[in-house]
Formats: structure tokens, sequence, C-alpha cells
């Protein structure tokens, strides 16, 4: 046991070229007349941005799109938009969010009272807009600005842009730097056997945009993560037939008869699609629902990590890059709420003015390892899930920001499960939170319900 230990220490050393000469601190942060550039204008970008004005920081936040709002802005461009630009929001047409909007909410900044607790796509736009207006952000906000590189130049970034208002490149000093690009933008697609004779379309669900193209045709649906369940029942009773490949454990809800489950794929012929059970479908269409990863091309090795499509590392909080600390991420973290985002936001606007100060660099790496132990695998390094609820509780104490109840942990289990159980109707229902560890749930008739959205378009 200890051998093995000893072992994984000096494999992960070896794979993340860690060496600590000294005692040469690499913490001492900058002053606080420091200027902060943060990445991307999506959730994260907003609610970092709303801390570091909110504590008087100076910064801008650098989003590539012409307007914020990342995942949930809807783009009907496919591959690059108007300007060029990758488009990176994943948004499609009558999408409804899969978890409770309470456990998706800026801290002291809630949806109005009677907004479906599942609302869809638009509603939680508007509720971004509402949020950048109410706190004034566009003033620290440079849209049209796509973020290519960021090396490390000794005692500060440099941050360079690509602006598509004029196809120039700009390099700036940035003394701190926040990585909020969002982690859906880069799509996966596993590589199968004879994949490129298919004559039909082929496309990630990051490139999905409506249900109505796939009307009357044979399409196969692969993957049954977030996005493979939604497009099943937007796709199951509008389609010629779809075949479902995927293993997922759940309650099946009344699909259509067109609907056919299959297991994992074998490899692909012109005409469609070999399955391992070596059953054989005819297929039009394929839409790979198979996830994402991580995306930072513009790093480099002077950032110090260690990283690839599965992990960021060594990351202290999931937050701060141990080896240069003035370098932060929102969002590389799996199997959480949305409101874990607000939160590290809400720590690094807090560490960024000075609020508190962190560990050395052997405590960093310490906390880092004993996180590592219990995560076994370099893809599970960035994962909180189950230890969602301690994660709240030791950002909150360490930076002293607002401590996310318990209750939310409790919703998001309860969702989770939810969902499974009752894909058709779990977002029927409205939910409030009665206290910290509480909260009331009843059905609220569905129908139109979901399209009800309060919020002003701002
Ligand atoms: C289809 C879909 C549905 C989802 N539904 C839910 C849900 O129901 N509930 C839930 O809790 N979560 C959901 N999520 C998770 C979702 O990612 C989070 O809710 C949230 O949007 C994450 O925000 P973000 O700011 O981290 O990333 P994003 O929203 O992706 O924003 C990143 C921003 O960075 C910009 N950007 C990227 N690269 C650069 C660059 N190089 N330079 C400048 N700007 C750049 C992008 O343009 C974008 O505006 C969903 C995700 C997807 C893909
Ligand atoms: C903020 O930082 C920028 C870039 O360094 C600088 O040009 C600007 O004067 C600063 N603004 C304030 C108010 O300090
Ligand atoms: C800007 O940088 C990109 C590389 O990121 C390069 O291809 C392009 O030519 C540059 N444009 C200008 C105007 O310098
Ligand atoms: C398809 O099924 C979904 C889920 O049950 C339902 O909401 C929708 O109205 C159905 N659409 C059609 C065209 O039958
Ligand atoms: C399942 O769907 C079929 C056809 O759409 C319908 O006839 C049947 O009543 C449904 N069954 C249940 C239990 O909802």
């Amino acid at each position: 046991m200890s051998l093995l230990i000893v072992l994984r220490t000096t494999i992960l050393l070896l794979c993340l070229n860690i060496v600590f000469i000294g005692t040469s601190n690499g913490l001492s942060l900058p002053e606080k007349s420091s200027y902060t550039c943060v990445i991307g204008a999506g959730y994260s970008g907003l609610a970092v941005s709303r801390y570091l004005k909110q504590h008087g920081v100076n910064f801008t936040a650098f989003e590539a799109a012409r307007e914020v709002g990342g995942t949930w802005r809807f783009d009907p461009h496919v591959g690059v938009d108007e300007d060029g630009v990758p488009v990176f929001t994943s948004q499609y047409k009558y999408l409804r969010v899969n978890t409770p909007r309470q456990t998706m909410e800026f801290d002291e900044f809630p949806f109005p009272s009677t907004t479906p607790t599942y609302p869809d796509g638009p509603c939680f736009y508007k509720y971004l807009k509402s949020f950048v207006k109410h706190f004034d952000l566009m003033t620290n906000i440079q849209v049209r600005s796509l973020v290519t590189s960021v090396t490390w130049a000794g005692d500060h970034w440099d941050l360079t842009y690509f602006r598509t208002e004029d196809h120039n490149n700009y390099t700036i000093p940035c003394d701190y730097v926040v990585i909020a690009n969002g982690q859906y933008v880069l799509p996966v697609v596993p590589m199968f056997p004879g994949l490129e004779s298919f004559q039909g379309t082929i496309c990630h669900s990051h490139d999905y945009k409506a249900p109505e193209p796939y009307t009357g045709r044979r399409v196969l649906l692969v993957g049954a993560g977030a996005s493979g369940l939604d497009l099943t029942v937007q796709l199951h009773n509008i389609t010629a037939k779809l075949v479902h490949s995927h293993h997922l454990k759940y309650t099946k809800p009344n699909y259509s008869e067109r609907y056919v489950k299959k297991p994992d794929i074998q490899g692909f012929v012109e005409n469609g699609v070999v399955f391992k059970d070596g059953s054989f479908e005819e297929v039009d269409d394929v839409i790979f629902c198979t996830g994402y990863e991580y995306y930072h091309p513009f790093l480099d090795e002077s950032s110090g990590l260690t990283r690839s499509g599965k992990y960021v590392m060594p990351l202290y909080q999931h937050i701060v890059n141990m080896r240069r600390p003035t370098m932060t991420f929102i969002g590389v973290v799996n199997r959480v709420i949305t409101k874990v985002m607000d939160a590290q936001a809400a720590y690094i606007a807090s560490l960024i003015a000075g609020k508190f100060e962190l560990p050395s660099e052997q405590e960093m790496l310490d906390a880092w390892f004993d996180h590592a132990y219990r995560h076994k695998t370099a893809k599970e390094i960035n994962t909180v899930g189950p230890e969602m609820d301690q994660y709240f509780a030791k950002l909150s104490k360490e930076a002293g920001i607002t401590r996310n109840p318990p209750v939310l942990t409790h919703i998001r289990d309860f969702n989770a499960k939810n969902r499974l159980e009752d894909l058709f109707n779990y977002r029927d229902y409205d939910y409030e939170i009665i206290d910290s560890r509480s909260y009331k749930r009843w059905y609220n008739g569905g129908g139109k319900r979901g399209e009800e959205c309060p919020i002003e378009a701002s």
C-alpha cells in the first residue's frame, strides 16, 4: 500500500515535472493597483467581473463573440461566426435548463420569484443580460476580442488577442489572468472504423441547433449524457427512426415506437452503422453527443501547468495555478452545479483584491496531493462531485465569501436522480428553498409553464 503511494507520488511528480526548489516565493502577489484580464464573458466571466467591480479592481474581460452570455447565447452559425471566430456556444432551440435555477443563480441576484424552476435557454440568457445591466459590467467588457495567447513574462502575463473589428492583434500586460473560457467548447468525437466512408451527415451536439431539420429522417444518436438525453426527447417522435447507441442505466420513458436502443458501435459503412451485437441500422444522419474536453489553446508551457483535454494540474482548490498563482481558472471542475462557478469567481476576486492570502507553495501542493490520492486517475483530478458541499465550505472559509448551503447539494442530487427516473416530466415542478437544509417541490401543471419568463429583455 505505502509502496504504491510512493510510486504514485513519484509518477505524479514526474508527470507534473514539479521541482520546488528552496523557498523562493512565487506567491508574493502584485500590488492592489494591478490590472486583471479575464478571458470570456459567459456565466463565469460575468460572475468574476461583478465581484472584481465590487472590490474596485481594475480589470477588462475579453470576449471573443459580439455579445456576452457564452453557452446561453444562441448563435445560428455553425463552426465560425460572422467574424470568423469559432462558435463557442452549444445552445439549441427549445433547450430548458436541466438543473433547478436555484442551483445556477448568482449570489444575491435571484430570478424573479415567479420564474419557473426550469426556465428555457432564452430566459436564462435574459437573466444574464439583466445581471450585466444591474452591475453595469459592459464598461469593463471588451467584445470581439479572441484571446490567442497568454505567456509568462517574468513578472506579469502578456496576453494577446485578435480584435475582429480591425483584424489586428494586440498584446497587453496583465498582472492577473482569470481564465473563464468555458468547458463545453471543444467537442470530442471518438474514432470509429469506417466513419470516413459514411455518406450521410455527421455532426456533434455542439453544432446541433434545432430538431426540425431531422423531421422524417433516420437518425443515429450516440451517447446519453445531458445533451444525448435532451436530443432524444427532441427527436424521438419527429424522426422516421431514432437509433440511440448508449449504455446509460435509466428509466426509459415512453418514447415513440420509432425509437430503437442499441449497444456500442462497431463501425460505420456507407449507408449505416454496425453495432457490437452484430445488428445493422441504415441511417441518414449521425449526431455525436459524446462530450467535450478542456480547451485552453492560448496557454503554453510558460504557464507551468500540465494539461490535456481531460485535466489541468496542479490547481489549488481547482482554481489557482500553483506554479504561477496570478493565473486562476473558473470552471475547470466536473460534476458540480453552476453556482460553483460563482463561488470560484468570488474566491478569485477576493484573492486579487488582497482580502486573503494563499498558503505556501508546499501547503498548496500538500492539499493537492491529498485530493489527488482520493481521485485515482488524472481524468478524475478536476472532479468535485460528491465533495461539492465541503468544497463550498472550504472556499468560503478560506476566502471569507458566502457559503452556499447544503440544500443546493440536496437539490442537485435529487434532480440528477429524478431526471433519470422521469425524463419527460422532471421539469414540470417548481422548487422553493425553505432553509439551508430543506426545500419544497410541487407539480406546476407542465404545459406552457416552462416558457414563462418574467424578466424584461435588457
Ligand atoms: C448545451 C448546454 C446546456 C447546459 N445546460 C446547463 C443547465 O441546464 N444547468 C447548468 O447548471 N449548467 C448547464 N450547462 C453548463 C454551462 O456550461 C454553465 O451553465 C455555464 O454556462 C458555464 O459558463 P462559462 O462562463 O464557464 O462558460 P461559457 O458559457 O462557455 O462561456 C465562455 C465564454 O468565453 C468565450 N471565449 C472562449 N474562448 C475565448 C477566447 N479564446 N477569447 C475570448 N473569449 C473566449 C466564449 O465566447 C464564451 O462567451 C450547459 C452547457 C451546455 C453546453
Ligand atoms: C487600468 O489598467 C489599465 C491597463 O494597465 C490602465 O491603462 C488604466 O489607466 C488603469 N485604470 C485605472 C483606473 O487605474
Ligand atoms: C494575428 O495573429 C494571427 C495568429 O494568431 C496571425 O495569423 C495573423 O496574421 C495576425 N494578424 C495581423 C494583422 O498581424
Ligand atoms: C414529442 O414528445 C415530447 C415528449 O413527450 C412531447 O413534449 C412533444 O409534444 C411530442 N411532439 C410531437 C410532435 O408529438
Ligand atoms: C405511450 O405513447 C403511445 C404513443 O405515443 C401512447 O399511445 C401511449 O398511451 C403512451 N403510454 C403511456 C403510458 O403514456
